[in-house]
């Protein structure tokens, strides 16, 4: 293991670089990325070139994920698959996503060229968050070859297809077959901030995750009749917005019913959206999360049912798009304690624990088996400018992830599933 100074000033250079990549955005003044933008071209230049220096070969393929592929010791070797997104929310902070793939380039610049019986793959995912087109995951469900055509017509709120997102960029969508993950592929390991309070509390910076919250998120159309403000009575009107309101806090009193279920309407779009003008029609999206997939379905039924009541009682119709249906997903037992140890041989107590927010290895766990680690976020902060890191935990990281790669490169189980492979 490398010099403690060593590993700081990989710690630095990476917390360094996830800020550079804060600064690369479609957004003038803070950080936004959405699936295959603008900023996305520059993001895949600058962290191509990072890879490429790291000894890996880069491309990027039909669904717009930059992938660095660091060969073995010998050709014909399987390959483990590292990664995260490379997508933002609007206004975002530095880490979330980001932290994963940067951090995946230090363990390659790491081993400096030194080459272990499997390859391994980084793989910045073009899309996780969900924002241009409501669904997320676009990026990994291609690995796990589940980018269907349904999604990809889906259209954004300016009326461009997936499809056409993809063609714009110069890529072809009739080759995203192609961006399946190789079968060849032993597992998928991923680094991410906890975005959570949960390791802060505890006092530690790593934790290992044991499974992911399942997700539904969805639009729900609130369809009344737009009029003059100053001249319709509140009896006469067909108010989209008032019916809107009425949901939304709904959504909250259900969540809270509920331990552990979140539930959140995190955006709003009325028509025409103007202050004389009743509301004719409000788009409201919704998401919901539990780690039992059948309290997050029956949440979900239960808040289209309420919806329909309150349209019907109010005078309006009420339309609905499921988005998605993402089932809850363990991580891999046997990735989870080959992580514990090589974070206790860091010198890291753990802690296991369920991850709320979503995350790439959820779709790829369907396909190989996954594992997570989480960094502790101070404050408990994420999707905010204010998210952060401490550059001693992003050093446990490093070397937790690089005494991993040794552990594997070792392990007899590990061997025999680049056997089966
Ligand atoms: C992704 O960050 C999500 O969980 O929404
Ligand atoms: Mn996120
Ligand atoms: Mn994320």
């Amino acid at each position: 293991m490398e010099h403690s100074v060593a590993i700081a000033d990989r710690a630095e250079k990476v917390i360094a670089r996830c800020k550079r990549l804060a600064s690369v955005s479609e957004v003038r003044g803070s950080t936004c990325r959405t699936f295959l933008s603008i900023a996305m071209r520059e993001c895949y230049r600058v962290v191509g070139d990072w890879m490429e220096a790291a000894g890996a070969e880069v491309t990027i393929d039909a669904a717009g994920n930059l992938r660095g592929f660091y060969s073995a010791a010998q050709t014909a070797a399987p390959r483990l698959l590292l990664g995260s997104h490379l997508d933002t929310v609007p206004n975002a902070g530095a880490y979330d996503g980001v932290l994963g793939v940067v951090l995946a380039v230090s363990l390659l610049e790491t081993l400096g060229g030194r080459k272990l019986p499997f390859a391994i793959e980084v793989i910045g995912f073009s899309e996780e968050e969900g924002i241009r087109f409501g669904t997320p995951f676009i990026g990994s469900r291609a690995l796990a070859g589940k980018l269907d055509d349904e999604l990809l017509d889906q259209k954004d709120t300016n009326g461009v297809t997936v499809r056409t997102a993809i063609e714009n960029f110069g890529l072809k969508p009739a080759e995203i077959s192609r961006a399946a993950m190789s079968t060849d592929s032993l597992a998928y390991v991923e680094f991410h901030i906890e975005q959570g309070p949960v390791l802060e509390s505890l006092g530690i910076p790593l934790g290992v995750v044991e499974g992911i919250a399942g997700q539904t998120r969805g639009e729900f159309i609130l369809l009344g009749r737009a009029n003059h403000a100053g001249t319709t009575p509140l009896n006469l009107r067909h108010d989209a917005m008032s019916a809107a309101a009425e949901w939304i806090l709904e959504v909250e009193r259900v969540a809270k019913r509920e331990k552990g279920l979140v539930a959140t309407v995190g955006r709003i779009a009325a028509t025409p959206n103007a202050a004389n003008v009743v509301a004719g029609e409000v788009r409201v999206s919704l998401d919901v999360r539990h780690k039992s997939n059948d309290v997050r379905a029956r949440a979900a039924e239960f808040l289209a049912v309420q919806a329909e009541e309150i349209a019907h009682r109010r005078g309006l119709t009420m339309a609905r798009k499921i988005l998605l249906n993402q089932s809850a997903v363990a991580m891999d037992p046997f990735l989870m304690d080959q992580i514990e140890q090589a974070a206790g041989e860091a010198g890291c107590k753990t802690h296991r624990m369920v991850s709320g927010a979503g995350h790439d290895a959820m779709i790829l766990a369907d396909k190989i088996p996954a594992g997570m680690i989480f960094l502790r976020t101070p404050g408990g902060v994420s999707h905010h400018p204010s998210e952060s890191v401490s550059v001693e935990d992003v050093a446990k990281a490093i070397e937790c992830g690089t005494l991993l790669l040794t552990q594997l490169a070792a392990s007899a189980e590990f061997q025999k599933r680049m056997v089966r492979a």
